[in-house]
């Protein structure tokens, strides 16, 4: 019987939802997170974090990021990480290949590895520890990890540790009980969902690379398609991969809205709840913007007057941690830079606002990004 693989005359599923780095797509958030991973390798030191909600790529983007190490890195790769912090241990040991015994008490297990982790560095490995879902970490073991992080030799550290998951993990470290491991982050990335256009982009990438001639996809079919997955990665693979099925029962090589509509209800797949409340409350809405705008109009005028007068005030002072920190005008990264900081100069905060501070440094004030500063000069 022909496959919907020959029918389309492809030379391999383009929609396999396996992480699969012959169809990696570069977005602009994967290619983000790729530049923070290796921000960590050259500060040689502390942990990254990738967060990103269920099928927006973090483990794709993590094996995309293996792939590329030098050859002097030697990596574990942990997942499943519902482990006290003698299973992490073991499993650590485990994936580099070390035998160690049943009985090991946790004592044995971190000396053990603190040995082999000693010896690698002698040989001039670098060692890179990799934990995948870690929001499943208990914080016992999250804290093991941040004092096996600081294990040292000649001020050198021994080596580094990703950590990729939910967003639960990020309200995990912003806790209390992990106030110190939070302060050995050098790097926290977001993976979101596509855009509409990355989307786009995204579905005729995949079919391309899969040796597709004779797909075509209509205009309202797309929308169809971001409506019910809002660009979640994993959804678009497995509507498109219904899709091109129901398409080719139906002995068409055109994919429409009703194709895709089957597709999503088949998988279980519901437009946004968030959508069809929208209309409902979309008076609302428009009565609370109505107030907004007018009260922010004087918000605004009577902030400016007031700016005129008192120079904002100082929160805090932060470090720079790169060789080079580019200031920009907003904090928006692709807005005008104003100046470049060097590695070590120290800062005033002056304003916080998502992932980013404005900065007063001499006369200048600007905009940097939160993860590039620190408490500490490094
Ligand atoms: N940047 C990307 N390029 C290509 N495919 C991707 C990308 N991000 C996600 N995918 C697809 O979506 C699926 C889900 O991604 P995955 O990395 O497993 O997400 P997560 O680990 O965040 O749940 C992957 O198997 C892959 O098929
Ligand atoms: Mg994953």
């Amino acid at each position: 019987m022909e496959s919907y693989i020959q029918f389309f005359a492809l030379k391999d599923n383009p929609f396999r939802i396996t992480p699969d780095l012959d169809f990696f797509f570069m977005s602009s958030v994967h290619q983000e997170a790729l530049g923070s991973l290796e921000f960590l390798m050259e500060s040689e030191e502390g942990f990254a974090v990738i967060i990103g909600e269920p099928g927006t790529g973090k483990t794709i983007t993590i094996r995309k990021f293996i792939s590329q190490l030098p050859e002097n890195v030697e990596y574990a790769y942990i997942l499943f990480p519902n482990l006290s912090p003698e299973e992490m241990f073991r499993a650590i040991l485990e994936d580099f290949g070390i035998d160690i015994d049943d009985s090991a008490t946790k004592n044995k297990l971190f000396s053990t590895l603190k040995e082999f982790l000693i010896k690698k560095r002698k040989e001039g490995k670098k060692i890179l520890i990799i934990i995948d879902e870690a929001q499943n970490l208990p914080i016992e073991t999250l804290e093991e990890l941040r004092i096996l992080s600081n294990l040292e030799t000649d001020k050198e550290k021994l080596l580094q540790i990703i950590l990729l998951g939910q967003p639960e993990l990020e309200k995990k470290l912003n806790s209390d009980a992990l106030r110190q491991l939070k302060q050995r982050i050098t790097v926290i990335a977001r993976l979101s969902n596509l855009t509409k256009d990355e989307m786009v982009n995204y579905i005729n990438y995949r079919l391309a690379k899969a040796g597709n001639s004779t797909i075509k996809i209509s205009n309202s079919a797309y929308k169809e398609i971001f409506k019910y997955t809002q660009g979640n990665l994993r959804q678009i693979n497995q509507i498109m991969e219904r899709a091109l099925m129901s398409a080719f029962v139906k002995n068409s090589h055109q994919i429409d809205r009703e194709d895709i509509k089957e597709a999503a209800e088949s998988l279980g797949i519901s437009k946004m709840k968030r959508k069809k409340s929208f209309y409902l409350i979309l008076p609302a809405i428009l009565f609370f913007l109505l107030v907004a705008f007018s009260l922010s109009g004087y918000y605004f005028f009577s902030k400016d007057i007031q700016q005129e007068k008192k120079p904002e005030k100082n929160l805090k002072e932060v470090y720079v941690i790169p060789n080079r920190l580019n200031v920009r005008a907003f904090p928006d990264k692709s807005s005008e830079i104003v100046y470049v900081l060097k590695k070590g100069d120290k800062v005033e905060v002056v304003n916080d606002k998502e992932g980013w501070y404005k900065i007063r440094y001499k006369n200048i004030t600007g905009w940097v990004k939160k993860e590039y500063t620190g408490y500490r000069n490094e």
